[in-house]
């Protein structure tokens, strides 16, 4: 039998990337389309010789095709507020118009699509833990609009070619998700808190640092992709870790696991900033018996070589 073939787009940032691992792992073959707008040719550069493994270059907000494939799984966006703040259009443009491509492959092709939504589509909620069917409170023209809208119009571009072509769907509802290869400059809580305990500056905290988040390590956020793709469900999932820690608390166990002396220092809140974010999970786990399994000390842990490396590589670079 010849091998099944995948199609990631975003496959060399973050999250992607470590999809393609897993997706070769369990035989697949892969090709990847990215134009390496916010992800890096290194995220992929151990899979160079892998047989099955194939890397294009290539912006998806224009019409695409890689030949047959069995699977589109469609990660491409900036993801990190510091990503989709300095490329707002961008993120509007592979949202829609990279979406309607991504899903023009799968539907030509017969294949599976499974994408990557976010917990940004309930906004600064009014609902919490969020469950699947909470609609959102969404801020339509606010600066975070470029992701979030970008983000909700993704899923219904995803359903609709569900009812009108017939698309076999998936959509992931992901939670803040973190570990190696995640840039260490997107602004993100962790990695901005694992560099500057490393370097010993001041971990910034915004407001009073009681806004609470859950952080998901990213082999149980791939295993929950992985276990949603070989399932059914066409509506929403949410993956994501339940553990809510306040951003304080996560300040506190970055300073923990780096050993680092370094004091917190606290900076004005951004505008639109969450005040809570967690994931219900019971969907997950009742459907895909899905959970997580490394607490955030043991994440951060098995992350700290990796931050450790892409710190000395800035620090030689200036
Ligand atoms: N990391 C998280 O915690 C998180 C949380 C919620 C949702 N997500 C979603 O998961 C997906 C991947 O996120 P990530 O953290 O890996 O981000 P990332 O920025 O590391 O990866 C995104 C990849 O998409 C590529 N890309 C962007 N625009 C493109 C275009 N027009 N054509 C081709 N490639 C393009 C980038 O170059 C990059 O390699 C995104 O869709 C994001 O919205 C991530």
């Amino acid at each position: 039998m010849s091998r099944q073939r995948a199609l990631v787009t975003g496959g060399a940032g973050f999250l992607g990337s470590h999809l393609c691992d897993a997706l070769l792992g369990e035989g697949w073959s892969v090709v990847v389309v990215d134009n390496l707008l916010t992800g890096r040719r290194a995220n992929l550069a151990h899979l160079q010789n892998e047989s099955g493994f194939e890397f294009v270059e290539k912006d998806i907000c224009e019409p695409f095709d890689v030949g047959k494939v069995d699977f589109v799984f469609h990660f491409a966006s900036p993801a990190s507020p510091v990503d989709y703040h300095l490329h707002g259009i961008p993120t509007l443009k592979v949202g829609s118009l990279g979406t309607f491509h991504a899903l023009d492959v799968a539907h030509k092709y017969g294949a599976k699509y499974l994408v990557s939504s976010t917990s940004e589509c309930y906004g600064d909620p009014l609902e919490h833990p969020q469950k699947e069917t909470y609609w959102g409170n969404v801020n339509p023209i606010g600066p975070r609009s470029v992701y979030d809208e970008a983000k909700r119009f993704t899923e219904a571009v995803t359903m609709a070619y569900r009812r009108y072509h017939k698309v076999d769907t998936r959509i992931v509802r992901i939670f803040n998700t973190y570990g190696p290869r995640m840039q260490l400059n997107d602004g993100r809580v962790v990695p901005n808190f694992m560099k500057q305990a490393m370097l010993g500056e001041p971990i910034t905290v915004y407001g009073d640092g009681r806004q609470t988040r859950s952080f998901c390590y990213v082999s149980d956020e791939i295993d929950g992709f992985m276990r949603l793709a070989k399932s059914a469900e066409p509506l929403p999932v949410n993956i994501g870790n339940p553990n809510e820690f306040t951003i304080l608390e996560c300040a506190q166990m970055v300073l923990k696991v780096t050993g680092s002396k370094s004091q917190i220092r606290y900076e004005p809140l951004p505008q639109d900033d969450p005040k809570q974010r967690r994931p219900d999970i019971t969907k997950a786990r009742q459907l895909l018996e899905w959970e997580p399994k490394i607490d955030l000390e043991t994440g951060l842990r098995r992350s700290l070589d990796y931050f450790q490396q892409a710190v000395s590589e800035e620090a030689s670079v200036r």
